[in-house]
Parts: structure tokens; sequence; C-alpha cells
């Protein structure tokens, strides 16, 4: 095998941050040829033995794999039947994905799901082929840095293409990828709170009260921990998205971000390992150019993210009020109008949450209970007068609003749903012409959805001009407006075809209210006509270049990214075309 395999064995000779990915990638092609090995089990030896095969969550409730008979596990199968819908589940498994059509192969129909109304259907597992699907076959469950440089390497050397999985919450299918080889990162777990954490390469004076984050922490972990150090960190509406991966390089919207900023405002610095083999800190001091790409450009673009540092707050205290009445054909007009004439109002007093067509939850971080029971009293007294209910409280922190309101509300995980958002902008609700035609557009999604109002954009937040890669719509937006389309593991193609055409045409309807807006990367339609322009605005010939820059071999792509080769790229084969 000679030096050449001994020196891509140790890390601390090849893997130097000052070995570039070419110069590994050529050692390793020399040494798997006189190895006699096959690539993945000389990689494999090159991992010390932690190469890893990837399948589907829900095989074991098949008897037969990619055409091969096997036996039937019924304690691993009933633990999916259970668990199935559960994110606390699904989170700690490689195979599992958040929206199921991403673990299967939407174009062929190849897959491995569950009947998501009841696990314990038979048809899902007599009916449907179950294959490897989109599925990674191999993982490196990523450790360190040097597993990252080795992944580069290898994808350098071989032109096998890479993955990289941390939640498995994308909407966009943009964590899995047929025949790739995936970095996982769910185990780098970590956080630490630090009141003066100076950024690498800046001044002590500009030291921040932060929290420093292992890439595949998620949220239920991070409240916890916040709660426990009396501080509140600024995140999702959901226990399991991790707080360092897609959500905040897309942008990252909470229910605070009107009075706190995005997760992009909030961040301090990344830790990266960027596709030319490199260790590097992002930050405002140094890396500058990366730190902005990074703050906007979105996942699975600029690298591999390790770890990344967010100022917190001190413990607030939350105005919290959950308002819900029951929905007759007619009764969702009323309460939607009073949402549409009043959204400028309440964006300005700092509102955030989460409105549908017969409930709210929402949040206010600035207001008295006295003063939050004013501002909502039209739509309460609207949903009392439907035999509704309504309660506005004070809670005394995010963790005690986020047990007691969101872990039964939050979005469901198991079933396939697609999204389709668009940001709308303030001066939407400046006339009674724009008001009208918002009202409009709601009462014509009726028939078909509920309309999901999210009061995310930071409306309040004094940003830096520049300082994010994020669509700029953000910044004048008053709502983060979305809807959705499910369908289960029996639907047909050409159905699910029409289901995203739906949500185009829906979509469509968004933009010709808001020609000049945008929509978050991370849930906007995955066939949007002009993505580039939606996702990122101005910002995208600069994001180009640094992609440019930084992935100079194109070793990182996904669909729709900053970038990206187009759908007939093999990695998207899995895609249906629309
Ligand atoms: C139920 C549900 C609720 C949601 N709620 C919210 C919400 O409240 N606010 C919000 O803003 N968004 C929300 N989202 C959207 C969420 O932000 C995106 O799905 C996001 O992509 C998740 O990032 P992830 O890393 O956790 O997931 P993954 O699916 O694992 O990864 C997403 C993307 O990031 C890349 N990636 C992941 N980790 C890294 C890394 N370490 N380095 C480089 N690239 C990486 C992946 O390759 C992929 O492209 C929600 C999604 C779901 C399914
Ligand atoms: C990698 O090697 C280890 C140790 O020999 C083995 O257990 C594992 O199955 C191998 N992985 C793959 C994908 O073959
Ligand atoms: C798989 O199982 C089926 C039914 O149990 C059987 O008819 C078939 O011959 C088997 N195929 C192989 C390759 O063993
Ligand atoms: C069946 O699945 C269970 C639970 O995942 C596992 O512990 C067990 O080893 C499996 N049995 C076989 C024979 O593979
Ligand atoms: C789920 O499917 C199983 C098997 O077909 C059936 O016995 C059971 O009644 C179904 N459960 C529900 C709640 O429909
Ligand atoms: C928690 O933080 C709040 C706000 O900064 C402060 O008022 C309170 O005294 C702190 N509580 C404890 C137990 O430290
Ligand atoms: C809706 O109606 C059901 C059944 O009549 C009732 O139990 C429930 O409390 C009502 N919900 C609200 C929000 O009024
Ligand atoms: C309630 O509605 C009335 C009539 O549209 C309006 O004048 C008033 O400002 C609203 N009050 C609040 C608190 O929104
Ligand atoms: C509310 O409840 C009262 C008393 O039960 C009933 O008379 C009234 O019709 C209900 N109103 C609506 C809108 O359901
Ligand atoms: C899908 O499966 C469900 C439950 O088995 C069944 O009721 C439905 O008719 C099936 N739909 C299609 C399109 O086959
Ligand atoms: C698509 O939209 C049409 C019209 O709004 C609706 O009737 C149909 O059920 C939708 N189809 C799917 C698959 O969602
Ligand atoms: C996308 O939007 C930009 C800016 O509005 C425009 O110049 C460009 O022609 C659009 N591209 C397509 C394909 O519509």
């Amino acid at each position: 095998m000679g030096s050449l395999f001994i020196a891509f064995l140790m890390p601390g000779i090849a893997y130097a941050s000052t070995t570039s990915v070419l110069e590994t990638a050529s050692q390793y092609k020399v040494a798997v040829a006189n190895s006699h090995l096959n690539q993945w089990d000389f990689f494999n030896l090159t991992l010390h033995g932690r190469l890893q095969k990837g399948m589907a969550v829900s095989t074991p409730c098949f008897p037969v794999f990619d055409g091969k008979n096997k036996t039937f596990n019924s304690t691993a199968c009933d633990d999916v039947q259970i668990g199935y819908t559960n994110p606390l589940f699904r989170a700690p498994i490689f195979g599992a994905y958040m929206l199921p059509q991403w673990e299967g192969c939407q174009s062929s129909g190849e897959q491995c799901l569950l009947d998501s109304s009841n696990t314990s259907n038979p048809a899902a597992w007599t009916d449907f082929r179950c294959s490897q699907g989109s599925v990674a076959p191999y993982y490196i469950d990523v450790r360190d840095a040097s597993d990252v440089n080795k992944a580069f390497a290898f994808s350098l050397a071989t032109g096998v293409r890479l993955s990289i999985k941390n939640s498995g919450h994308d909407y966009k299918g943009r964590s899995s990828g047929r025949d790739t080889l995936s970095l996982w990162m769910h185990n780098l777990q970590s956080i630490k709170h630090s009141t003066v954490f100076v950024p690498k390469g800046c001044k002590p004076s500009a030291s921040y009260n932060a929290v420093t984050i292992g890439a595949g922490t998620y949220f239920q972990q991070i409240y916890d921990f916040a709660e426990a150090h009396n501080i509140t960190v600024i995140g999702g509406y959901h226990q399991t998205i991790a707080a360092s991966g897609g959500w905040v390089q897309g942008g990252g919207h909470s229910i605070l971000s009107p009075v706190y900023g995005l997760g992009v405002d909030r961040v301090v610095e990344f830790k990266i390992v960027t596709p030319d083999g490199r260790h590097r800190i992002a930050n405002e001091c140094q890396n500058r150019d990366l730190f902005w790409a990074l703050r906007g450009g979105g996942g699975s673009t600029w690298g591999v993210v390790m770890e990344t540092t967010h100022k917190v707050e001190p413990q607030l205290k939350l105005q919290v009020a959950s308002i819900s009445f029951n929905q007759t054909a007619t009764n969702a007009f009323p309460w939607l109008n009073i949402v549409t004439q009043t959204a400028l109002k309440w964006s300005k007093e700092g509102w955030g949450g989460h409105i549908r067509a017969n409930n709210l939850i929402n949040v206010n971080p600035r207001l008295t209970l006295a003063e939050a029971k004013a501002s909502l009293k039209n739509i309460s007294d609207y949903a009392l007068s439907q035999n509704g209910t309504v309660t506005i409280e004070t809670l005394p922190s995010w963790k005690t609003f986020f047990d007691k309101y969101v872990t039964g509300a939050e979005s469901g995980v198991g079933n396939i749903i697609t999204l389709g958002t668009r940001l709308i902008p303030a001066a939407n609700f400046e006339t009674e012409e724009g008001l009208d035609a918002v009202y409009e557009m709601l009462k014509g999604f009726l028939p078909v959805a509920s309309p999901n109002i999210i009061l995310g954009t930071p409306f309040l937040y004094k940003h830096t001009g520049g300082s994010t890669s994020v669509t700029p719509a953000w910044r004048n937006s008053v709502w983060h407006l979305a809807m959705h389309e499910a369908w289960n593991f029996n639907t047909s193609t050409t159905q699910k075809v029409v289901a995203y055409k739906n949500i185009t045409n829906i979509v469509q309807s968004m933009r010709d209210i808001s020609p000049h807006s945008g929509s978050y990367v991370n849930e906007g339609d995955l066939y949007e006509p002009n993505h580039t322009r939606a996702f990122w605005g101005d910002n995208y010939p600069r994001l180009l270049s640094i992609k440019k820059k930084y992935d100079p071999c194109g070793l990182l792509d996904c669909w729709q990214c900053v970038g990206w080769k187009g759908a007939n790229d093999p990695l998207f084969s899995c895609y249906l075309k629309e």
C-alpha cells in the first residue's frame, strides 16, 4: 500500500490545513489503485471502519429490498410504525427524513414509505417496490473536520457526488441524494454559553453574549439549555430543526424575529470546512466574504459547517395569545379580513406568530399584558362571537411558551407535504386597494387549504445594511405567507405533479400581488420560476462569485441553490419534472 496510503490515513500529515483537497485526491487515487480494494472498502479503511450503509427508515417493514427477498424484522418494523410521525424518533436516524418523499425516488416510484394515516396498513409494503431511493447508500457519521476533508477528496477523486444531512427537515430534498456519499452532521452535539464571546481575529472589545452550537444540536435541546442558563436563544418553531445547518444558512426565521432578527442577523461566527479542504472560521473580522455568503446563501453550498455562534438575549417575558374557533363555511372570512386590516399595526407592535383560517398563536416581547389584550381586542371579540376560545397570558420565558403551545402545534412530520411561500411587503397593507387584493387572495385559498400566515419577518429589527445575503425582501415584509399541499404513500405520480403544480399556481397569485418581493429559500416553491431572483434578489451575482471562489470544482450542489447545475444534472434524477 505504501507511504501515500499511510499519508492518507494520518490526519495529522495529510489533513493539515495547508494540504489542498486536490493534493489529497491525487494521493488517494494512487493509494486506492495500489491497494487492490474497491473504492468504498478502501475509503472505509481510511475512515478507520466508520463508513456506514444508509437505508430508508421504513425498510424493516418491507419483505423485498432492491429486488431481493429479506427477512422481515417485526420488532424493527413496530418501532417505525409507532414512531413514524414523531420528530424525536426520526431525528437520530440517518435514513429518516421529516418529509419522507425525500427518502424515495419520486420520478421512478421506488419508495419504502408507510401509510402515514395508518402505519400498519399493509398496502404500503405489498404494493410498492422498496429500494435505495434518494437515501445515500453510504454515509459518514461526521465527528471532525478530517472526516469532511476526506469526503471532499474522495468525491474529487472518484466523481461520487456528496450530500449533507443534518436534521433532515428540508422541504426541498436538499439533504438527501440518489447515489451520493452523505455527511451526517447529527452527532456533532454540543452547546456552550459565553457572556464575552470574541469572534476569532476581532478585538476583545467586540464581544457578545452568545452560545456556540455544534452542527447537529437541535432547538428542543437548545431551548432546554437556554432555560437552564436563564437566557433566550432566538430559533425556529419546531423541536428538531438544527440551529447550525440549513436553518441558519438559509435565513432562519423565528416568531421572535420581528423584534430580534433572523438567524442570519444573530449568527456571529461559523466554523466550516470549505470544499478546498480548509477548516476556516468566518466572521466579521476574517473570511468576511464567506461570512456574508453563509448568512443567507443557503445550506450545502459553501462547505460543511461544524459549529456556529449566535447572540443571545436575556430571559424574556412574553405576552402570549392563543385564539381559536370552530370554522364553518363562511366564518373564516371576517376573521381573515381583520387579520389583513390589522397586519401592519401588529407588525409595528412587535407581534410574531402563526395565524390560520380559524386560529392563531402569537407572542409579543414588547407589550404589557393590558396592551396585548387591547391590541387583539377586535380579533378576540370575533372569535368569541363564534363561540371560540381566547387565552391571552404572560409567560416567564420562551421555553415555557414552547412547551405549553408549540410542541402540540408545530408542523407535522412523517406526512408528505410540499410548501410554497412568499414574503408579503408592508406596502401591500398601506392602501385600500392593497388590502383588498390581499384579502381576496386569502379568500381564494380557502377552498384549497388554510393559509399559514407567519409573523416571522424581521420587521422592527435594525440590521446593518448589506450584512446578510438573504433576499432584501425579508426586511420590509410583514408576512411570510405559506400554503401547502399534502399527499399519501399511494398517490399516483400524475397526482403528485398536479399537487406541485397547484403550489406553483397558488404562489403565482402571491407573486402577482408582490412582483418585486421574494421568498424564503428554505420554504419556497420547489419549482420557483425565477429562483435566483426570488431567494436572493440583487445579492445573487456576488453569491455566485463567492461560490466559484470557495468551491471551484463544484463539489457541492443542491436543488435551486447558488451555482445550481440545473434539473437535468443526474444528482436531481429523482425530482419530478413539473
Ligand atoms: C416541520 C418543520 C418546521 C419548520 N419550521 C421552521 C421555522 O420555524 N423557521 C424556519 O426558518 N424554518 C423552518 N423550517 C424549515 C427549515 O429551516 C429548513 O427545513 C432547513 O433546511 C432545515 O435545516 P437542517 O439543517 O435542520 O435540515 P437538513 O434537511 O438536514 O438540511 C437542510 C439543508 O442544509 C444543508 N446542511 C445541513 N447541515 C449543514 C451543515 N452543517 N453544513 C452545510 N450544509 C448543511 C443540507 O445539505 C440541506 O441542503 C421547518 C421545516 C419543517 C420540516
Ligand atoms: C467499514 O468497515 C467496518 C469495520 O471493518 C465494517 O464494520 C463496516 O461494515 C464497513 N462499512 C461498509 C459500508 O462496508
Ligand atoms: C422471494 O420470495 C417470494 C415469495 O415469498 C418467492 O416466490 C421468490 O422466489 C423469492 N425470490 C428469491 C430470489 O428468493
Ligand atoms: C430486529 O430489529 C431490532 C430493533 O431494531 C434489532 O434490535 C434486532 O437486532 C433485529 N433483529 C435482526 C434479526 O436483525
Ligand atoms: C389500520 O390498518 C390495519 C390493517 O389493515 C387495520 O386492521 C386497522 O383497523 C387500521 N386502523 C385504523 C385506525 O384504520
Ligand atoms: C434571569 O434573568 C433575568 C433577566 O435578565 C433576571 O431578571 C433574573 O434575575 C435572572 N434570574 C436568575 C435566577 O438568575
Ligand atoms: C369546537 O367544537 C367542538 C365540538 O362541538 C368543541 O368540543 C370545541 O371546544 C370547539 N372548539 C372551539 C375552539 O370552540
Ligand atoms: C377595531 O376595529 C375598528 C373598526 O374597524 C377599528 O377602528 C379599530 O382601530 C380596531 N381596533 C384595534 C385595536 O385594532
Ligand atoms: C354560540 O352558542 C350559543 C349558545 O349555545 C348559540 O346560541 C349560538 O348560535 C352559537 N353561535 C355560533 C356562531 O355558533
Ligand atoms: C390509498 O390507500 C388508502 C388506504 O389503503 C385507500 O383508501 C385509497 O383508496 C388508496 N388510494 C389510491 C389512489 O390508491
Ligand atoms: C389542485 O387544485 C385543484 C383546484 O384548486 C383542486 O381541485 C385539486 O384537488 C388539487 N389537486 C391536488 C392533487 O392537490
Ligand atoms: C428574473 O428576474 C429578473 C429581475 O426581475 C429579470 O431580469 C429576469 O429576466 C427574470 N428571469 C426570468 C427567467 O424570468
